[in-house]
């Protein structure tokens, strides 16, 4: 890599068990955790722009990783400058930055997962489609053109207070966001009874117990379990929610039902999480979640996502801490923290330490 925020030029030969990264505060550890991120297409965890990924003291950055998926070596260029950036599969140039989704997979955690039971319902709408994204060839696609479409309905939406706008239109745009939408939910759905299976195994085992955990899809269009519903009813009732609520929506100006404005909810022994469950249950729970989500995608792929730890070790109590060590035994993992010292009985690990910007094994 060159020129990454505040890392040098370097590169790294990395463990293919667990990495530990360990440094001073504003040394690059969560750049470098970034950096690797960012090889899987996706855009930067911080909201950040492309353009603010390039050192201040330069005007092109690059990261270039040797990978190994789809049962064989290869490589993800990454090339940053004015504000874009360019992307290379095996040295071969890709039009799209989003071609590379999808080929190289990780999981990442960092504190900010920390609250996902707490945090308003955008954050866990994320957490599914992050790893839908990965999991799915054609998700991505799917989400542009749904918010696309959505973006066009609210206009249309805004625009017909003033404007006299033909009701035709809007049954095209009604009839095209339904299409898209029951897509997007049947596909979530199918994800999270996976999720779920995994996630149940993985609580009890942190909590020693025998807790029923379960997670429920919050759709904004029906009532109830939308989890045995077909797309083709999801389409429909969808289509009909907004042909119905047409009216009032245009009064709102805006689209007040549909996935973007789906949640998640997780019931212990059948109780609301988020409304009932102790600081300690909601922290063991988002572990099982994102435990879950590595080992889900371990097995709809075939491959092992690398894991990403960004400063979550800190915030873990020793049990919880040690359980997470020995999930990741088999995965490759990067764990960043500012200690010296990660889990004194463990053999499998290397350790680099970082300061200013430089790593050293
Ligand atoms: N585009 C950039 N060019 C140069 N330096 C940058 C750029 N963007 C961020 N930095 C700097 O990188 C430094 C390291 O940031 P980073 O978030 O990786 O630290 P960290 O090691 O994770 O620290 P902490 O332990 O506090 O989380 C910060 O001082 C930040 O100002
Ligand atoms: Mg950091």
């Amino acid at each position: 890599m060159k020129n990454y925020r505040n890392l040098e030029e370097n590169s790294f030969d990395f463990n293919d068990k667990i990495n530990y990264i360990y440094g001073d505060n504003a040394q690059g550890k969560t750049n470098l955790i970034e950096s690797i991120w960012m090889l899987t297409g996706a855009r930067s965890f911080r909201g950040t722009k492309d353009n603010n990924i390039v050192s201040f003291e330069a005007e092109t950055a690059k990261i270039d990783g040797k990978l190994f998926f789809e049962q064989r070596d290869q490589s993800i260029s990454i090339f940053f400058a004015n504000g874009r950036r360019r992307v290379f599969l095996n040295d071969i140039p890709r039009t799209y930055p989003t071609e590379i989704i999808g080929k190289f997979r990780a999981v990442l955690f960092t504190p900010s997962h920390l609250a996902l039971v707490k945090d308003g319902p955008e954050s866990r709408r994320k957490f599914i489609d992050a790893a839908l994204c990965q999991l799915t060839p054609t998700y991505p696609q799917l989400m542009v053109k749904y918010n696309q479409t959505l973006k066009h309905r609210n206009i249309l939406l805004k625009n017909s207070q003033m404007q006299n706008i033909k009701s035709g239109l809007f049954e095209v745009w009604n009839y095209k966001l339904a299409e898209l939408g029951s897509k997007i939910i049947k596909k979530r759905l199918e994800y999270l009874s996976r999720l779920e299976r995994e996630a149940l195994i993985n609580y009890c085992e942190i909590s020693s117990g025998k807790e029923s955990l379960k997670i429920s899809y919050i759709s904004s269009i029906f009532k109830g379990d939308p989890s045995t519903k077909s797309e083709a009813e999801i389409e429909k009732e969808f289509l009909h929610y907004l042909n119905c609520e047409q009216k009032r929506d245009e009064k709102r100006g805006f689209t007040s039902k549909g996935p973007h404005k789906d949640d998640l909810e997780i019931f212990l022994q059948g109780k609301s999480l988020k409304q009932f469950g102790s600081q300690g249950q909601q922290r063991s729970a988002v572990l099982a979640l994102k435990l879950a989500e590595a080992t889900v995608m371990n097995q709809l792929t075939g491959e092992s996502p690398v894991v990403l730890l960004d400063d979550v070790m800190s915030e873990l109590d020793e049990t919880r801490k040690n359980y997470m060590i020995e999930s990741l035994e088999n995965w490759q993992t990067f764990i960043t923290g500012c200690e010296k010292n990660l889990v004194s009985s463990f053999e499998n690990l290397k350790f680099f330490h970082i300061a200013n910007g430089s790593l050293v094994e």
